[in-house]
Protein backbone atom coordinates (compact mmCIF):
# COMPACT_ATOMS: atom_id res chain seq x y z
CA UNK A 1 0.00 0.00 0.00
CA UNK A 2 1.24 3.38 -0.83
CA UNK A 3 2.40 5.60 2.37
CA UNK A 4 0.58 8.74 2.30
CA UNK A 5 2.48 11.78 1.15
CA UNK A 6 2.13 15.06 2.93
CA UNK A 7 0.92 18.00 0.88
CA UNK A 8 2.50 21.26 1.06
CA UNK A 9 3.58 20.06 4.98
CA UNK A 10 6.72 22.77 3.97
CA UNK A 11 4.46 25.41 3.00
CA UNK A 12 1.94 24.97 6.01
CA UNK A 13 5.11 24.80 8.45
CA UNK A 14 6.52 28.19 6.88
CA UNK A 15 3.12 29.50 7.81
CA UNK A 16 3.29 28.20 11.08
CA UNK A 17 6.82 29.66 11.51
CA UNK A 18 8.21 28.80 15.09
CA UNK A 19 5.66 26.28 16.73
CA UNK A 20 7.95 25.30 19.83
CA UNK A 21 5.56 24.58 22.84
CA UNK A 22 2.66 25.40 20.79
CA UNK A 23 -0.62 23.57 21.63
CA UNK A 24 -1.89 22.22 17.73
CA UNK A 25 -5.04 20.72 16.93
CA UNK A 26 -4.02 18.54 13.64
CA UNK A 27 -7.97 18.07 12.19
CA UNK A 28 -7.22 15.33 9.87
CA UNK A 29 -4.38 12.58 11.26
CA UNK A 30 -4.26 10.24 8.29
CA UNK A 31 -0.74 8.88 8.57
CA UNK A 32 -0.09 11.43 10.53
CA UNK A 33 2.61 13.19 8.81
CA UNK A 34 1.88 16.73 10.02
CA UNK A 35 1.29 15.59 13.29
CA UNK A 36 5.20 14.16 13.19
CA UNK A 37 6.11 17.23 11.76
CA UNK A 38 4.68 19.74 14.38
CA UNK A 39 5.98 17.19 17.69
CA UNK A 40 8.86 16.96 15.81
CA UNK A 41 9.33 21.03 15.42
CA UNK A 42 8.27 21.48 19.51
CA UNK A 43 4.37 21.45 19.36
CA UNK A 44 2.05 19.69 21.48
CA UNK A 45 -0.82 18.06 19.05
CA UNK A 46 -4.42 16.92 19.43
CA UNK A 47 -5.18 15.36 16.45
CA UNK A 48 -9.04 14.26 15.14
CA UNK A 49 -9.45 11.51 12.31
CA UNK A 50 -12.68 9.72 12.11
CA UNK A 51 -11.15 6.61 9.47
CA UNK A 52 -10.91 3.71 12.40
CA UNK A 53 -7.93 2.47 10.15
CA UNK A 54 -5.39 5.01 11.31
CA UNK A 55 -5.49 3.95 14.87
CA UNK A 56 -2.25 1.59 14.59
CA UNK A 57 -0.55 4.97 13.26
CA UNK A 58 -1.98 6.92 15.96
CA UNK A 59 -0.87 4.48 18.39
CA UNK A 60 2.63 4.58 17.32
CA UNK A 61 2.73 8.29 17.82
CA UNK A 62 1.60 8.19 20.96
CA UNK A 63 3.83 5.55 21.90
CA UNK A 64 6.66 7.54 20.64
CA UNK A 65 5.83 10.94 21.68
CA UNK A 66 4.07 10.11 24.80
CA UNK A 67 1.68 13.34 26.56
CA UNK A 68 2.42 15.99 23.89
CA UNK A 69 0.26 13.55 21.71
CA UNK A 70 -3.58 13.24 21.93
CA UNK A 71 -5.54 11.72 19.58
CA UNK A 72 -9.44 11.98 19.46
CA UNK A 73 -10.92 9.25 17.04
CA UNK A 74 -14.21 10.98 15.86
CA UNK A 75 -14.97 13.28 13.21
CA UNK A 76 -13.07 16.80 13.25
CA UNK A 77 -16.69 18.70 13.69
CA UNK A 78 -16.32 17.43 17.70
CA UNK A 79 -13.42 19.61 18.40
CA UNK A 80 -16.43 22.68 18.78
CA UNK A 81 -16.36 20.11 22.44
CA UNK A 82 -13.21 21.02 22.94
CA UNK A 83 -12.50 23.83 25.69
CA UNK A 84 -8.96 25.66 26.23
CA UNK A 85 -7.09 27.55 23.67
CA UNK A 86 -4.82 26.88 20.75
CA UNK A 87 -1.86 28.17 19.10
CA UNK A 88 -3.29 26.62 15.52
CA UNK A 89 -5.72 24.36 13.62
CA UNK A 90 -4.80 22.47 10.71
CA UNK A 91 -7.05 20.68 8.24
CA UNK A 92 -5.54 18.69 5.75
CA UNK A 93 -8.92 17.86 3.84
CA UNK A 94 -10.12 15.14 1.81
CA UNK A 95 -8.63 11.07 1.78
CA UNK A 96 -5.56 9.62 1.98
CA UNK A 97 -3.90 7.34 -0.27
CA UNK A 98 -4.41 4.39 2.07
CA UNK A 99 -8.21 5.11 1.98
CA UNK A 100 -8.00 5.48 -2.01
CA UNK A 101 -5.50 1.96 -2.32
CA UNK A 102 -7.75 -0.16 -0.21
CA UNK A 103 -10.52 -1.30 -2.83
CA UNK A 104 -12.63 -2.82 -0.27
CA UNK A 105 -13.24 1.05 1.01
CA UNK A 106 -14.90 1.85 -2.54
CA UNK A 107 -13.13 5.02 -2.80
CA UNK A 108 -11.40 4.21 -6.00
CA UNK A 109 -12.89 4.04 -9.67
CA UNK A 110 -10.19 1.96 -10.61
CA UNK A 111 -10.61 -1.45 -8.40
CA UNK A 112 -13.39 -3.19 -8.16
CA UNK A 113 -15.10 -2.72 -4.20
CA UNK A 114 -17.96 -2.26 -2.58
CA UNK A 115 -19.88 0.82 -3.09
CA UNK A 116 -18.23 1.54 0.61
CA UNK A 117 -16.87 5.07 0.64
CA UNK A 118 -17.25 5.60 4.79
CA UNK A 119 -14.60 7.04 6.00
CA UNK A 120 -15.62 5.92 9.31
CA UNK A 121 -17.57 2.80 8.26
CA UNK A 122 -20.43 4.02 10.66
CA UNK A 123 -23.56 5.05 8.70
CA UNK A 124 -25.40 5.12 5.20
CA UNK A 125 -22.19 3.42 2.64
CA UNK A 126 -22.62 4.83 -0.93
CA UNK A 127 -24.69 1.49 -2.09
CA UNK A 128 -27.43 2.56 0.85
CA UNK A 129 -27.06 5.67 0.12
CA UNK A 130 -28.17 5.19 -3.89
CA UNK A 131 -30.78 2.94 -2.45
CA UNK A 132 -32.48 5.07 -0.14
CA UNK A 133 -32.23 8.51 -2.15
CA UNK A 134 -34.90 9.56 -4.63
CA UNK A 135 -33.99 10.49 -8.32
CA UNK A 136 -34.07 14.25 -7.96
CA UNK A 137 -32.03 14.21 -4.59
CA UNK A 138 -28.88 12.42 -6.35
CA UNK A 139 -29.52 14.48 -8.87
CA UNK A 140 -28.37 17.25 -6.69
CA UNK A 141 -25.86 15.69 -5.11
CA UNK A 142 -24.31 14.77 -8.57
CA UNK A 143 -24.85 18.44 -9.81
CA UNK A 144 -23.29 20.24 -6.57
CA UNK A 145 -20.70 17.84 -5.88
CA UNK A 146 -19.52 16.88 -9.26
CA UNK A 147 -21.06 19.24 -11.47
CA UNK A 148 -22.57 17.09 -13.48
CA UNK A 149 -23.84 18.44 -16.30
CA UNK A 150 -26.49 15.58 -17.36
CA UNK A 151 -27.23 14.62 -13.36
CA UNK A 152 -31.02 13.78 -13.62
CA UNK A 153 -30.39 11.45 -16.74
CA UNK A 154 -27.28 9.53 -14.32
CA UNK A 155 -29.31 9.82 -11.41
CA UNK A 156 -32.11 8.27 -12.85
CA UNK A 157 -30.23 5.16 -14.19
CA UNK A 158 -27.83 4.70 -10.84
CA UNK A 159 -30.98 4.89 -9.08
CA UNK A 160 -33.08 2.24 -11.28
CA UNK A 161 -29.31 0.05 -11.34
CA UNK A 162 -28.64 0.12 -7.76
CA UNK A 163 -24.97 -0.47 -8.14
CA UNK A 164 -23.51 -2.28 -5.27
CA UNK A 165 -19.74 -2.47 -6.60
CA UNK A 166 -17.40 0.39 -7.90
CA UNK A 167 -17.28 -1.48 -11.25
CA UNK A 168 -21.11 -1.88 -11.46
CA UNK A 169 -21.09 2.44 -10.86
CA UNK A 170 -18.42 3.07 -12.80
CA UNK A 171 -19.70 1.06 -15.92
CA UNK A 172 -23.50 3.27 -16.00
CA UNK A 173 -21.30 6.56 -16.33
CA UNK A 174 -21.35 7.01 -20.43
CA UNK A 175 -19.04 10.33 -20.45
CA UNK A 176 -15.54 9.12 -18.82
CA UNK A 177 -15.10 12.50 -18.29
CA UNK A 178 -17.81 12.09 -15.87
CA UNK A 179 -16.00 9.20 -13.44
CA UNK A 180 -14.13 10.46 -11.36
CA UNK A 181 -16.41 13.43 -10.84
CA UNK A 182 -19.01 11.18 -10.01
CA UNK A 183 -17.34 8.84 -7.07
CA UNK A 184 -16.66 12.30 -5.80
CA UNK A 185 -20.13 13.12 -5.48
CA UNK A 186 -21.25 10.55 -3.55
CA UNK A 187 -17.94 10.28 -1.56
CA UNK A 188 -18.87 13.92 -0.52
CA UNK A 189 -22.75 13.01 0.08
CA UNK A 190 -21.87 9.60 2.15
CA UNK A 191 -19.04 11.70 4.65
CA UNK A 192 -21.17 14.82 4.58
CA UNK A 193 -17.90 16.16 4.13
CA UNK A 194 -19.58 19.88 3.06
CA UNK A 195 -20.87 19.94 6.69
CA UNK A 196 -18.27 18.84 8.52
CA UNK A 197 -16.31 21.80 7.09
CA UNK A 198 -18.94 24.34 7.64
CA UNK A 199 -19.13 22.94 11.46
CA UNK A 200 -15.47 22.24 12.39
CA UNK A 201 -14.56 26.09 11.07
CA UNK A 202 -17.55 27.79 13.07
CA UNK A 203 -15.48 26.49 15.96
CA UNK A 204 -12.06 27.61 15.07
CA UNK A 205 -12.51 31.32 16.38
CA UNK A 206 -13.49 30.37 20.45
CA UNK A 207 -10.66 28.17 20.02
CA UNK A 208 -7.62 30.56 18.90
CA UNK A 209 -5.62 32.44 20.94
CA UNK A 210 -4.89 35.91 19.41
CA UNK A 211 -2.65 35.79 17.02
CA UNK A 212 -3.19 31.80 16.64
CA UNK A 213 -3.61 30.51 13.10
CA UNK A 214 -5.86 28.32 11.13
CA UNK A 215 -4.42 26.72 7.92
CA UNK A 216 -6.55 24.47 5.65
CA UNK A 217 -5.17 22.69 2.64
CA UNK A 218 -7.77 21.40 0.32
CA UNK A 219 -7.76 19.07 -2.36
CA UNK A 220 -11.03 20.30 -4.29
CA UNK A 221 -13.10 23.44 -5.37
CA UNK A 222 -16.39 23.16 -3.12
CA UNK A 223 -13.80 22.40 -0.11
CA UNK A 224 -12.02 25.29 -0.94
CA UNK A 225 -14.85 27.49 -1.82
CA UNK A 226 -16.62 27.44 2.11
CA UNK A 227 -12.75 28.18 3.18
CA UNK A 228 -12.55 31.47 0.96
CA UNK A 229 -15.35 32.48 1.90
CA UNK A 230 -15.64 31.62 5.29
CA UNK A 231 -11.99 33.16 6.02
CA UNK A 232 -12.76 36.43 3.88
CA UNK A 233 -15.89 36.62 5.64
CA UNK A 234 -13.25 36.78 8.93
CA UNK A 235 -10.72 39.20 7.16
CA UNK A 236 -13.63 41.68 6.52
CA UNK A 237 -13.56 44.92 8.64
CA UNK A 238 -17.25 44.78 10.27
CA UNK A 239 -19.51 47.81 10.17
CA UNK A 240 -20.08 50.40 7.21
CA UNK A 241 -16.88 51.57 5.68
CA UNK A 242 -18.20 54.95 5.48
CA UNK A 243 -18.08 55.38 8.65
CA UNK A 244 -15.00 57.43 10.38
CA UNK A 245 -14.02 54.83 12.91
CA UNK A 246 -14.07 51.36 11.30
CA UNK A 247 -13.20 48.26 13.40
CA UNK A 248 -10.23 46.25 12.36
CA UNK A 249 -11.13 42.77 11.13
CA UNK A 250 -10.97 39.57 13.53
CA UNK A 251 -8.54 38.03 11.34
CA UNK A 252 -6.21 38.91 8.71
CA UNK A 253 -5.07 36.73 5.97
CA UNK A 254 -1.61 34.55 5.43
CA UNK A 255 -0.66 34.35 1.63
CA UNK A 256 -2.04 31.18 0.33
CA UNK A 257 -0.38 28.76 -1.71
CA UNK A 258 -0.23 25.85 -4.09
CA UNK A 259 2.27 23.44 -4.75
CA UNK A 260 5.69 24.04 -6.11
CA UNK A 261 6.48 22.03 -9.28
CA UNK A 262 9.36 20.21 -7.40
CA UNK A 263 6.51 19.01 -4.88
CA UNK A 264 3.75 17.93 -8.21
CA UNK A 265 7.28 15.86 -9.71
CA UNK A 266 7.07 13.65 -7.21
CA UNK A 267 3.67 13.66 -5.30
CA UNK A 268 0.87 14.01 -8.62
CA UNK A 269 -1.67 13.53 -6.04
CA UNK A 270 -0.76 16.97 -4.93
CA UNK A 271 -1.98 18.42 -7.99
CA UNK A 272 -5.18 20.28 -7.03
CA UNK A 273 -4.22 21.30 -3.47
CA UNK A 274 -4.75 24.68 -2.20
CA UNK A 275 -3.71 26.43 1.07
CA UNK A 276 -5.29 29.03 2.72
CA UNK A 277 -4.57 30.48 6.24
CA UNK A 278 -5.49 33.37 9.16
CA UNK A 279 -4.16 34.75 11.86
CA UNK A 280 -6.75 35.90 15.09
CA UNK A 281 -6.24 39.43 15.15
CA UNK A 282 -8.46 40.31 18.64
C1 LIG B 1 -5.43 13.98 3.39
S1 LIG B 1 -5.54 12.93 4.75
C2 LIG B 1 -4.53 13.70 5.97
C3 LIG B 1 -3.09 13.33 5.85
C4 LIG B 1 -2.21 13.85 6.97
N1 LIG B 1 -2.11 15.30 6.99
C5 LIG B 1 -0.81 13.25 6.87
O1 LIG B 1 0.15 14.01 6.66
O2 LIG B 1 -0.67 12.04 6.98
C6 LIG B 1 -7.13 13.32 5.36
C7 LIG B 1 -7.54 12.52 6.60
O3 LIG B 1 -8.60 13.25 7.19
C8 LIG B 1 -9.57 12.36 7.63
N2 LIG B 1 -10.83 13.08 7.62
C9 LIG B 1 -11.46 13.62 6.55
N3 LIG B 1 -12.58 14.24 6.94
C10 LIG B 1 -12.65 14.08 8.29
C11 LIG B 1 -13.57 14.53 9.28
N4 LIG B 1 -14.64 15.23 8.96
N5 LIG B 1 -13.32 14.22 10.56
C12 LIG B 1 -12.21 13.51 10.92
N6 LIG B 1 -11.31 13.05 10.03
C13 LIG B 1 -11.53 13.36 8.72
C14 LIG B 1 -9.54 11.20 6.68
O4 LIG B 1 -10.03 10.04 7.30
C15 LIG B 1 -8.05 11.12 6.33
O5 LIG B 1 -7.40 10.19 7.14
Amino acid sequence: MTKHIPVLLGDVMAALGDVRGMRIIDATFGAGGYTRAFLDAGADVTAFDRDPHVADDAAAVAKEYGARFTFIPRPFSAMADLTGEYDAIVFDLGISSMQIDIADRGFSFRADGPLDMRMSGNGDSAADLIANTDVAEMARILRDYGDIKKAPALARAIRDARPRTTMELRDLIYNPRDIAPVFQALRIAVNDEMGEVQRALAAVPKLLRVGGKCICVTFHSLEDRIVKNTFRAWTTAPGDPRMPVVAAAPFSAIAPKTPAAAELAQNPRARSAHMRGVIKSY
